[in-house]
């Protein structure tokens, strides 16, 4: 991926100026249109593909308009890093995570560091370059059993039959929670579930976590612990790890499982309910 790095051209208007990206006319940068609170995330193009969306291609004598699709996502971590040691950390622990998981349920990046000059003053950066993973979002909160897998799945085109797609997706929830539960037993570490669009699930039946940045660890305690966003990150991910067993896996592990009797008490839920509400009021989506 090094060519795309050395040889990018830039568009939108926060890229404009990254100081570490050359020209190329072969590639082209876009602000994807989600976005979320730590990341700044970009599409890479070809350039030749979003000529045809915009310009349109002539198929069977009708003018269409394919919509480009993203050969790389180009993720820049909005975090503020003082120095090497803590960027090396962060990449650690999605070492940890790609360890863990495998490459099967995480959207793989190649993570690199680098100098930002372009407000006056010299920021060290941490980016991605990651696989673009096509798919529906899988929102936990919205998950009542199997049928809204097949909801999902409906609403994207492929060559296998309904009922495989679906076993395969039930199956892909079954080894990725075995492997977050795996990566909580092991580092006491729980990456980030529950944020809009961390998870994703393709038209095959696969599921993806996109979001590798945001891995907190398990303080096992009767506080409910913030992340630096104010967001109780720790929290709602087990809350989704539980609702993915319940819901998707017809397991109910609530009162046997230590974890879930610590976080998933009823005054702690209402707590973290309370915290959740505050939260998204301070952002001004509520
Ligand atoms: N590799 C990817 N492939 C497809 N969609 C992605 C990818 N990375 C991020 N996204 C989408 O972009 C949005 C923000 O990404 P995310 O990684 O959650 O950012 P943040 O760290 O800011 O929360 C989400 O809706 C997510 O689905
Ligand atoms: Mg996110």
């Amino acid at each position: 991926m090094t060519d795309i790095r050395d040889q990018a051209y830039l568009s939108g208007e926060d890229v404009k100026q990254l100081n570490f990206i050359k020209a190329s006319r072969q590639y082209v940068f876009r602000k994807y249109y989600r976005s979320g609170l730590r990341s700044h995330i970009f599409e890479v193009l070809l350039a030749g593909d979003v000529e045809k969306e915009t310009q349109g291609v002539i198929r069977d004598g009708i003018r269409v308009f394919p919509k480009a699709v993203p050969i790389k996502m180009f993720r820049i971590f909005r975090s503020r890093f003082d120095s090497k040691d803590e960027i090396f950390f962060e990449i650690k622990r999605y070492k940890t995570l790609l360890d863990h998981l495998g490459p099967a349920f995480i959207a793989r990046s190649e993570e690199f560091i680098t100098d930002y000059r372009g407000t006056g003053t010299t920021r060290i950066l941490l980016c991605g370059l990651q696989e673009y993973i096509h798919g529906e979002i899988l929102d936990p909160w919205r998950l009542s059993g199997r049928e809204n897998l097949t909801a999902l799945l409906s609403s994207m085109p492929h060559s296998n039959d309904m009922d495989s797609r679906l076993q395969t997706a039930v199956t892909s929830v079954r080894d990725f929670v075995r492997g977050i539960r795996e990566l909580i037993t092991t580092t006491g570490y729980i990456p980030d579930l529950a944020g809009v669009g961390n998870l994703i699930i393709t038209p095959g039946g696969g599921i993806k976590l996109v979001d590798i940045n945001n891995i907190v660890e398990i303080k096992k305690d009767h506080t409910v612990h913030l992340d630096d966003k104010g967001y109780p990150a720790c929290d709602v991910s087990i809350q989704v790890l539980s609702i993915l067993e319940t819901k998707l896996l017809n397991k109910n592990l609530s009162r046997t499982d230590p974890l879930f009797k610590l976080f998933l008490h009823p005054e702690r839920l209402e707590t973290v309910k309370a915290i959740e509400r505050e939260f998204y009021k301070t952002l001004g989506t509520d």
